[in-house]
């Protein structure tokens, strides 16, 4: 596709509800550990935060899959956890095991105060001018931050839970204290994405990677009205920016989601049934949702689930995507194979 100066490139087109055919194609957790160049680079660093807080490094491991693959976007390389990190919670990566942190106490929340919030998380925005910098036109670059409930499962339980069984009910037991919390997540979130787009970020994604386990009020509580929060704020000074919002595992809740927080686009898992997502285009973008576990078999497995996806969402905005993030497991064979799927324009026949 000729891309002139001044037109906005593939992914910045759907995102402004144009549907471009093939349609621009990125994967969460693109820049990882199915990498060889990542694992090289991660070696160097040392820790994964020491990659996250080193704008060189960040740097090196954000391009590796726009260079290899030549995705039409490219999403900062950071963690959601930089954010409760960055306003005095501990946090370390534990090799094989994931994220750790010292469980917070609801007596403990009202103490935080986000003094030296941002002096924290200057490197990030340092690596988001770089790369925006180093960037061509032709790829744009995404930020983002962990939606409020997700970040909280993990400062509450300090680890990742299968169920998030300790916050939801501390969500349940402790109210006023889990409502500040989630609020002021909410408000250092919105401060966080603000500076990454000031930075040079074209879109941002909130990440609620959990949003799945939640009843139909802590529904509401913990994944809407948090999330429209920092929407609102971005609004203000950010208006044209598009935010896309990726409640994972939220099923019929994905029916009204994006007229309920404000967001541009809705990012899709993939448990969404294709019908429902075609509904759901009809009101805006979507953006997904390929199983990862294809992306691992490969074959038809592969050629099957992108030519589903294709076949109903090809024909409207759509940013072909994961419907989560791609495992190490995957082979880099058929991330090639995927991308030449997507943009074969024939639907990969
Ligand atoms: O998509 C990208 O390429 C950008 C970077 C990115 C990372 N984490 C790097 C990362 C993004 C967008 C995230 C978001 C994130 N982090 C989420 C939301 C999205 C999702 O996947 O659900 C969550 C829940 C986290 C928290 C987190 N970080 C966990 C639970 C883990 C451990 C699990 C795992 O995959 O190892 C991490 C570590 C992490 N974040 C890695 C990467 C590349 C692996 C760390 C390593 O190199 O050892």
């Amino acid at each position: 596709m000729a891309i002139g100066s001044g037109v906005k490139n593939p992914f910045m087109r759907v995102m402004a509800g144009e549907t471009v055919s093939p349609p621009p194609v990125w994967i969460m957790r693109q820049a990882g550990r199915y990498l060889p160049e990542y694992l090289e680079t991660r070696k160097k660093a040392g820790s994964f935060l020491d990659l996250c807080f080193n704008p060189d490094r960040a740097v090196e491991v954000t391009l590796q899959p726009i260079r290899r693959f030549g995705f039409d976007a490219s999403i900062l390389f950071s963690d959601i956890l930089v954010v409760p990190q960055a306003l005095s919670r501990n946090l370390d990566f534990v090799e094989g095991t994931g994220p750790v942190m010292t469980p917070i106490r609801a007596d403990e929340i009202t103490g935080i105060d986000g003094a030296g919030f941002h002096d924290h998380l200057a490197p990030v925005y340092e690596t988001v001018r770089r790369l925006r910098a180093e960037l061509s036109d032709n790829t744009a670059l995404i930020g983002f931050c962990g939606a409020p409930w997700t970040v909280a499962t993990y400062m509450i339980a300090g680890r990742g839970t299968p169920d998030q069984a300790p916050a939801r009910l501390f969500a349940l037991e402790h109210p006023a204290a889990f409502d500040r919390l989630l609020m002021l997540l909410a408000d250092h979130s919105a401060q966080y994405l603000s500076r990454q787009i000031d930075a040079g970020a074209d879109v941002v994604q909130i990440f609620d990677s959990w949003a799945g386990v939640l009843d139909e009020g802590l529904f509401e509580r913990c994944a809407i009205l948090p999330v429209k929060r920092i929407v609102d704020q971005l609004r203000g000074k950010h208006g044209n920016v598009p935010i896309i919002g990726f409640p994972k595992g939220s099923g019929s809740r994905f029916d009204n989601y994006r007229q309920k927080t404000g967001v541009d686009v809705l990012g899709l898992d993939w448990t969404v049934p294709l019908d429902q997502a075609a509904r759901l285009q009809a009101d805006g973008p979507v953006q997904g949702n390929l199983d990862p576990m294809r992306l691992v078999a490969g074959g038809e497995a592969l050629v099957t689930g992108v030519r589903a996806i294709l076949d109903r969402l090809g024909n409207g905005p759509l940013v072909f995507n994961l419907g989560h993030g791609v495992v190490p497991e995957t082979p880099v064979s058929h991330v090639e194979e995927l991308i030449r799927l997507v943009r074969a324009g024939d639907h990969g026949r």
